[in-house]
């Protein structure tokens, strides 16, 4: 399958973004981050207007949905590059197919695909997400720990979540996902109160359920279910004992 691959790219030298075009020839399983590697290892690379192109920067660690490293938009929508199959967007027959990779742009980005994502992990702390105690996990709550556990921090739900910004103090559902671990796990602990408080300030509240994030987790976390257990919580006063 002949297609274009349309990257952003970002240069922290350079001043604007721009996108840069790259013929490739692959089959409709070819994966993106498949795609982005082969492209990165041509020598030299030639763009479409027969410009040498530098590398593109991207990041990349486990290959198969685990790490969350690889997310970026993908057509338009955010997803896994290591997950992302041309299949997925094109039919085989499909005139002139142009593959659209940006970075996500809830994170700052540090170079073409590759954003910074270390937002999430300072929330956790400011949420103090973390056991002081041994985790005592009743076995009716087992199963949703369970679900709640396999998020990857790939922050694909934030870039869609339109009350997430690096600017607003609501941490999103990659971190609420911790906290009801947290919230559902210790009921004694050193941090509670704070974790509490800072769970009224910057979590459940300023959720608007529209579950927009659910669609494009590419592990299929029940964020809408886990956030009902958070809000039955919160109304039963259980959270607070
Ligand atoms: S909830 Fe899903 S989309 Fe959000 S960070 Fe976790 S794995 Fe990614
Ligand atoms: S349900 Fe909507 S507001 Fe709540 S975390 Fe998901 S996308 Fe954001
Ligand atoms: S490289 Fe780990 S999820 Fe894609």
């Amino acid at each position: 399958m002949e297609i274009k691959v349309k990257i952003k790219r970002y240069d922290p030298l350079q001043a604007e973004s721009y996108f840069q075009e790259f013929s490739v020839n692959e089959p409709e399983t070819a994966s993106v981050s498949s795609i982005l590697t082969k492209l990165n290892e041509r020598e030299p690379l030639f763009d479409t207007e027969g410009r040498k192109a530098k590398k593109i920067d991207w990041e990349c660690s486990c290959s198969q949905k685990m790490c969350g490293a690889c997310a970026m938009i993908i057509n338009g929508v955010p997803g896994l590059a290591c997950a992302a199959f041309l299949k997925d967007f094109f039919k085989e027959e499909q005139k002139n197919p142009v593959l659209q990779l940006e970075p996500l742009s809830k994170f700052p980005v540090v170079r073409d695909l590759r954003v910074n994502r270390s937002q999430m992990y300072q929330d956790m702390k400011k949420m103090k997400i973390w056991l002081n105690n041994s985790a005592i996990v009743s076995e009716k709550e087992s199963e949703a720990q369970y679900e709640s556990a396999g998020c990857i921090m790939c922050g694909c739900c934030l870039e869609v979540c339109t009350n997430y910004s690096l600017e607003n103090t609501f941490v999103g559902a990659a971190v609420m996902n911790g906290a009801y671990r947290v919230a559902t796990q210790q009921k004694q602990g050193s941090n509670r109160k704070q974790f509490i408080k800072e769970n009224v300030k910057n979590g459940q509240g300023h959720c608007s359920k529209s579950l927009s994030c659910e669609k494009v987790c590419p592990v299929n976390i029940p964020i809408g279910a886990l956030t009902s257990k958070m809000n039955r919580l919160y109304i039963k006063g259980l959270f607070f004992k």
